[in-house]
């Protein structure tokens, strides 16, 4: 039995129909750009995260990036980011001339601990990026907290984590602006790239309609120097017809989570937390081995597929190497950069599926 991390095809069958019948009407009125598909993803992603506005960008990058810059983010401030994420949050604010400042992760939920952002140096921090790691949403209240403190911009990265909640509001709603990628591994993927920005200040969400399209205020007239990142027809349409499934998709990643908890029981690993007040989406079931690098090897030759994002924390990487961090700076991020396993966890797959990748890795730590 081959079991795949994700099997979209799988996922996308029973869409199939009504893609073709969108985009065969996409072609037909050649509105590649802009158009109804689009206004209407943004106005019910908006409601889907219960906040007032969503503007439609190319890729969760930009959509971070221009979060920042809107938030007054430039060459020179100083934006923190945690230890242990992928690298696009970090990305984002070097894309500005900023600096990102790390911090460590909980070590029970692996998001950005509040308990280190308390004790960061915060000269000339201007913003903060927690992000929903994994699926699971971080502890926001203690870091809204600090951000007002000190008066922080928030700029949530949600890239992971679609439909999951915090005190039972989805994020999404809870920084001064969020980002949002659907690439296509994502809980709620495009057939490509694509992302969003959601908030509730309006002004500032036009601001970034503008800036996403060249800064135009009108064909011709260009207010400021602003970037192509638009979220075209088609991914629109692809992303409002698949909108509907997500809640589903996500009720079967926690199924198989619980699946996974049961079966993996007897087996000696950690295995997730879900931290107080959230609901997790589970975009990866990561559990910590002690030798991943045995199991993998066990995985591939069983045909299992796995994953072992991310290998390197961001302050141990080359691209990163001029801010001078060493290792031993953020353990936490460091022992689950090293143990970190992303075991199979499509909202397809079977208890069958589960239990098999659980016995397998049951026999081998
Ligand atoms: C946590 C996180 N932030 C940002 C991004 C960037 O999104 P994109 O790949 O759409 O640019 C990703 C996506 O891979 C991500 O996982």
């Amino acid at each position: 039995m081959k079991i795949p991390m994700l099997d979209l095809t799988r996922l996308h069958k029973p869409l199939l129909h009504d893609f073709k019948k969108a985009f065969t009407e996409i072609m037909q009125t050649s509105q590649f750009i802009g158009g109804r598909y689009l206004a209407d993803f943004e106005t019910a992603f908006a409601k889907f995260c219960g906040v007032a506005g969503c503007v439609g960008v190319a890729n969760g990058t930009d959509a971070l990036m221009l979060c920042l810059r809107v938030l007054g983010i430039k060459s020179g401030d100083v934006v923190i980011v945690p230890a242990l994420t992928f690298i696009a949050t970090a990305e984002a604010v070097t894309l500005l001339g900023a600096t990102p400042r790390f911090v460590d992760i909980d070590p029970l939920t692996y998001t950005m601990d509040p308990m280190a952002l308390a004790k960061v140096d915060t000269q000339g921090v201007k913003a903060v990026i927690p992000v929903h790691l994994y699926g699971q949403p971080v502890d926001m209240d203690p870091i809204l907290d600090l951000a007002r403190k000190h008066h922080w911009a928030v700029v949530e990265d949600c890239a992971q984590a679609h439909g999951a909640t915090y005190r039972g509001k989805s994020i999404g709603s809870f920084g001064d602006l969020a980002a949002f990628s659907f690439y296509p591994g994502k809980n709620l993927g495009a057939l490509g790239d694509a992302g969003a920005i959601v908030g509730d200040d309006v002004e500032k969400l036009a601001i970034v309609r503008r800036l996403a399209n060249h800064g135009r205020l009108s064909q011709y007239e260009h207010l400021e120097p602003g970037i192509n990142s638009r979220l075209d027809a088609l991914q629109a349409a692809a992303l409002l017809l698949k909108l509907p499934y997500l809640q589903e998709w996500n009720a079967r990643r926690v199924k198989n989570a619980e699946l996974y908890e049961k079966y993996l029981a007897p087996a000696d690993l950690v295995l997730p937390h879900v931290g107080f007040h959230r609901t997790h989406v589970f975009h990866q079931y990561t559990v910590q081995v002690k030798n991943r690098q045995l199991l993998t090897g066990i995985l591939a030759d069983a045909n299992i597929g796995y994953g072992t994002n991310y290998r390197i924390p961001l302050h141990l990487q080359p691209a990163y190497a001029f801010l001078g961090y060493q290792k031993g700076d953020f353990p936490v991020s460091e022992q689950l950069a090293e143990r970190g396993l992303n075991l199979p966890l499509d909202p397809t797959a079977t208890e069958e599926q589960i239990r098999r990748v659980s016995e397998v890795v049951c026999q081998n730590v």
